[in-house]
């Protein structure tokens, strides 16, 4: 009895999906036209968890595997809401999405149309809309598939392309894509601590480097520059890596996997800050990384914003790293805070203008007066032996993160963090040098300073968020026209620079 009244209820829903999969072999046909739409109906809220729908819009049937497809994708994203978004799909994993920076929520159901007026876009079929791609009036004529290269192309009349999934934001890279500088592939964190947190890589004429951004401040944690005198103008994925090109299509800098290793099919900024470059493993239908530009020390929040990230891989809080406080760089750096060294420790953060030609006395100082200031690293010179101790480098960070031991043995390195001198001396004098059983404080005190500047704008976050990376784009459209303007001047002049050695990293 059970059996048979499950069987018919199951029988009508395999009608229904067989039907819904008629209708979209129907629709991806060549191109998607004029007058097109795909929709998606999505359960009565609350959403379930595990909810996932899709509708394709284009696929490249009988290409050869992985193969790319366009669709309506909707999901279950947490809190009882469903989120939709029109998605690139290769051999299943989402390679670029349309809401990468914003989510979309819709009630009822989920519609991708392609307006008469050339508009595509994404709407609740109730005149909320989620995306647009904002080409109405251009004469946009069909959305089209690129089957080799997965860029989702809007085309006129003429087969111009008024608008591609290429130049939106998004954290994959993918092979046979050639792209103009600048560059810039974003990801959210993943991470609880500090969630306003992203990371952006960016591909620019004189460097590539990958960033973590917090709020206005952002640091640099990996960095490749070609060689001197060397300008980089586009960025090429193929199946060897990722080459940085001069004017003259030559190859300026390059980042390859092991010899060895099948294809690269596209590369990736992780959730957790890594730059990753997949092959796809045939055997086993699914992708595998073949590169990692990082170990998990070298990441910025592989630890919390209040550990060491020791040289075995282990988080380690603070405190078993600091040296005795008060700090011994004297009685100006515990008015309000203390600031504590950390012993062989050294941040895999860099910051844009570090201060050079100081003492470590006058960077730990600054810092500890500087209220937007929470840890300083002090390197010393290497060259000269006698100004070597006298004069540095020293960096000033708002961020206590990217924490880690020194591999190297170097002794150049010294890292100080604050900590608030109220709460770490009791009624303890700043001065008394000689107090021998502080050691237990700083670890604690860390993370109650570190949590009151993070848990207070964990509440805002989900708006930050969005005006941050508005505002970064904001600031990156800017920078981007002045490179193009430079570039401009450049191809101009013409250089004659020879092919040089390629940097591997
Ligand atoms: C546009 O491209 C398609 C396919 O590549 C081709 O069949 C068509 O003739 C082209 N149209 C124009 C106007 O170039
Ligand atoms: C850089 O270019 C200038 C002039 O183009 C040349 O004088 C200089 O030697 C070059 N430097 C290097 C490191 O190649
Ligand atoms: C990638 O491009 C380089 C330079 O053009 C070439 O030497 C290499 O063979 C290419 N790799 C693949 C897998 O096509
Ligand atoms: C205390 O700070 C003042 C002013 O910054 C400085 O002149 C003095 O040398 C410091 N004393 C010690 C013991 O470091
Ligand atoms: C560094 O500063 C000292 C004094 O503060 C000065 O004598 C020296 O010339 C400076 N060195 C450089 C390289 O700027
Ligand atoms: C305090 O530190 C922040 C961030 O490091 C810096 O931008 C600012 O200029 C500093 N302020 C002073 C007065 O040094």
């Amino acid at each position: 009895m059970a059996m048979a009244s499950n069987r018919a209820r199951v029988l009508p829903m395999l009608l229904a999906v067989a039907v819904l999969l008629l209708e979209q072999i129907a629709l991806s046909s060549a191109d998607f036209p004029l007058g097109g739409q795909a929709t998606v109906q999505l359960p009565p809220a609350p959403c379930q968890p595990g909810f996932a729908a899709r509708a394709v819009v284009l696929d490249a049937h009988g290409h050869r595997q992985p193969a790319f497809v366009a669709a309506v994708s909707a999901a279950e994203a947490g809190a009882g809401r469903c989120t939709c978004s029109l998605v690139v799909l290769l051999g299943g994993v989402k390679v670029w999405a349309s809401d990468h920076l914003e989510k979309f929520v819709p009630a009822a159901l989920c519609r991708l149309e392609l307006t008469e007026g050339g508009q595509l876009r994404l709407t609740d079929g109730a005149g909320k809309v989620g995306w647009l791609s904002g080409t109405a009036g251009q004469g946009v004529k069909a959305l089209h598939l690129d089957r080799k290269t997965g860029n989702l192309v809007l085309l006129d009349a003429q087969n111009c392309t008024r608008w591609q999934s290429l130049d939106d934001p998004t954290d994959t890279f993918l092979r046979g894509q050639q792209r103009r500088l600048p560059v810039y592939l974003i990801a959210p964190t993943t991470t609880k601590v500090v969630s306003s947190v992203f990371y952006s890589f960016e591909l620019d004429g004189d460097k590539i480097a990958a960033y973590v951004n917090f709020g206005e401040t952002r640091y640099s944690y990996w960095e490749l520059a070609p060689p001197a005198n060397r300008t980089m103008a586009s960025a090429r994925l193929n199946g060897s890596g990722l080459r940085m090109l001069d004017l003259q299509g030559v190859t300026v800098a390059q980042i390859t996997p092991p010899v060895k290793k099948p294809p690269v099919s596209f590369l990736a900024l992780g959730d957790d800050g890594n730059l990753v470059m997949y092959y796809y493993d045939t055997q086993h239908q699914k992708f595998r990384a073949s590169y990692r530009a990082l170990g998990f020390c070298e990441l910025p929040l592989s630890c919390s914003v209040h550990e060491v990230c020791s040289s075995a891989g282990k988080c380690k809080d603070f405190s078993e790293y600091a040296d005795r406080p008060p700090a011994r760089s004297g009685n100006a750096s515990c008015d309000k805070a203390c600031m504590v060294h950390l012993r062989g420790v050294t941040t895999v953060l860099r910051t844009s203008s570090p201060l050079t030609n100081v003492t470590l006395r006058e960077c730990v100082v600054q810092c500890a007066r500087n209220l937007s200031c929470n840890a300083a690293l002090y390197v010393k010179d290497d060259a000269g032996v006698v100004a070597a101790a006298e004069h540095g480098v020293c960096s000033h960070y708002t961020l206590t993160a990217g924490a880690r031991e020194v591999t190297d043995g170097s002794r150049r390195y010294s890292y100080w963090v604050k900590f608030p001198a109220a709460a770490a001396g009791g009624d303890e004098d700043d001065d008394d040098d000689e107090d021998e059983d502080d050691d237990s404080f700083p670890g604690k005190l860390s993370t109650s300073t570190i949590l009151m500047i993070c848990g207070a704008i964990d509440v805002v976050c989900a708006l930050v968020f969005v005006v941050l990376v508005a505002l970064y784009f904001r600031r990156l459209r800017k920078l981007a026209g002045a490179v193009d303007r430079v570039v401009e001047l450049q191809e101009g002049e013409t250089e004659g620079a020879g092919e040089q050695n390629d940097t591997r990293q």
